[in-house]
């Protein structure tokens, strides 16, 4: 079992409500802080490929992969590892750690009713990244853990995970495992109904049977470490090192997923670190720059009027969606706690999807101080 642990390690969670950026900017956020030379790790649990593309790495997985940065900075003395969560092979290093023995340990891995439990239960993917995220903040080996999550509605059962993971802990792992239609004949099971035990056999075949008793019989060892397990979990959301961050858009669907978001928070008493609005746009220049226009030359003169017909009413465009994104920014300022930080991060004109696209954003971002302390 392991005891509560202090960590100097911070955490920064990026949610927020689906495309509005929290892959990029988790990347842009975790690049920007080892680049000022923190020692840093990002996790996604996203199955996409996305941060590993925008990171310019290949394969990721459970096992940390070292981003180049020197690419950008040679003389960087921070670095960045990312990597992707495999619930599964997290959940069996769990049962590794708690489990009594090693054969102990083998007998569940090899039963097939964990292999179900363990990668097609509802939740246990969101669990296992809280426990994911909770190891690498208790090894100590990185300064500052970015967690990229999925869109708002899973990142909200990602955030209830350990909760309910302790509670089915206490509810006995049963009723976790068991699916309602035939939780009471399951239960029963576990309590060692002869009779019961004998007709399930008959309909489901000896074998199928005596895997989910032993299920039951190893995985009973294991409760206590999952338990004190899962209220260490929760209490790491709640350190005073773990930051959320709302990743938004100016558009209302996502403003108000993070208001709806940020409300969670408050009724959690999760500490929120501030706003991040991507993909802002700022209103033109007030001139056009000549640099911008094309060649007039062999354009014949009705054309050319067209070509700054077109750029006037890009312009305007422009100006209008500027003017909609300021609103829309003060709205969520307003709609938020007062003093509540809010990080612009402008609208690119090519997709992020290496490291120099993702450097082109880190100064429109916080700084570590900027967000430490934030509760
Ligand atoms: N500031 C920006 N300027 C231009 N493109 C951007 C910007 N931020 C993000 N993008 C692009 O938007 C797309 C979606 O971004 P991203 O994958 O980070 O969103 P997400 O919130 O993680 O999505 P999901 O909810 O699906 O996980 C990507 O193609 C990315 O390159
Ligand atoms: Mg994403």
């Amino acid at each position: 079992m392991t005891t509560p642990h202090m960590s100097r390690t911070r955490v920064a969670i990026c949610c927020g409500s689906g495309g509005v950026g929290k892959t990029t900017i988790s990347a842009a956020l975790a690049l920007k802080w080892a680049l000022a030379g923190q020692r840093v790790a990002v996790l996604t649990i996203d199955p996409a490929r996305r941060l590993a593309d925008s990171l310019s790495i290949g394969q990721i997985g459970n096992t940390a992969v070292r981003v180049p940065i020197e690419q950008l900075s040679p003389q960087t003395t921070g670095h960045l590892d990312a990597m992707m969560l495999d619930a599964k092979a997290t959940f069996d290093d769990l049962v590794r750690r708690f489990a009594t023995s090693d054969s102990a340990a083998s007998r569940i891995l090899a039963n097939r009713y964990y292999q179900f439990a363990s990668t097609r239960l509802g939740g246990s993917h969101e669990y296992m990244a809280m426990e994911r995220l909770y190891d690498l903040w208790h090894n100590g080996d990185y300064d500052v853990v970015v967690l990229d999550t999925p869109p708002t509605r899973n990142a909200l059962d990602f955030l209830r995970a350990p909760d309910r993971m302790a509670s089915l802990m206490d509810e006995g792992v049963l009723r976790w495992l068991v699916m309602p239609a035939s939780r009471s004949g399951w239960r029963a099971l576990e309590l060692g109904s002869e009779v019961l035990s004998r007709v399930l056999k008959k309909v489901m075949g000896r074998g199928t049977v005596s895997e989910i008793a032993e299920f039951f019989e190893i995985f009973r060892d294991l409760w206590d470490g999952f338990h004190a397990r899962s209220v260490e979990v929760r209490s790491l959301l709640r350190d005073p090192m773990t930051t959320f961050l709302l990743v938004s858009s100016p558009a209302p669907a996502a403003r108000a997923d993070a208001l709806y978001f940020l409300d969670q928070l408050a009724q959690k008493q999760l500490p929120f670190g501030g706003f991040v609005v991507n993909r802002t746009l700022t209103p033109p220049l007030p001139r056009l720059d000549p640099a911008v226009l094309p060649a007039k030359g062999p354009l014949p003169p009705e054309r050319w009027d067209q070509v700054l017909d077109t750029i006037r009413q890009a312009r305007t465009l422009r100006q209008r969606l500027a003017k909609a994104h300021a609103e829309a920014i003060a709205q969520l300022r307003k709609a938020g706690p007062q003093q509540a930080p809010c990080w612009l991060v402008p609208e690119q004109a090519h997709d992020l999807h290496d490291l120099g696209g993702l450097a082109t954003i880190t100064q429109s971002l916080p700084s570590l101080p900027d967000i430490h302390g934030q509760t």
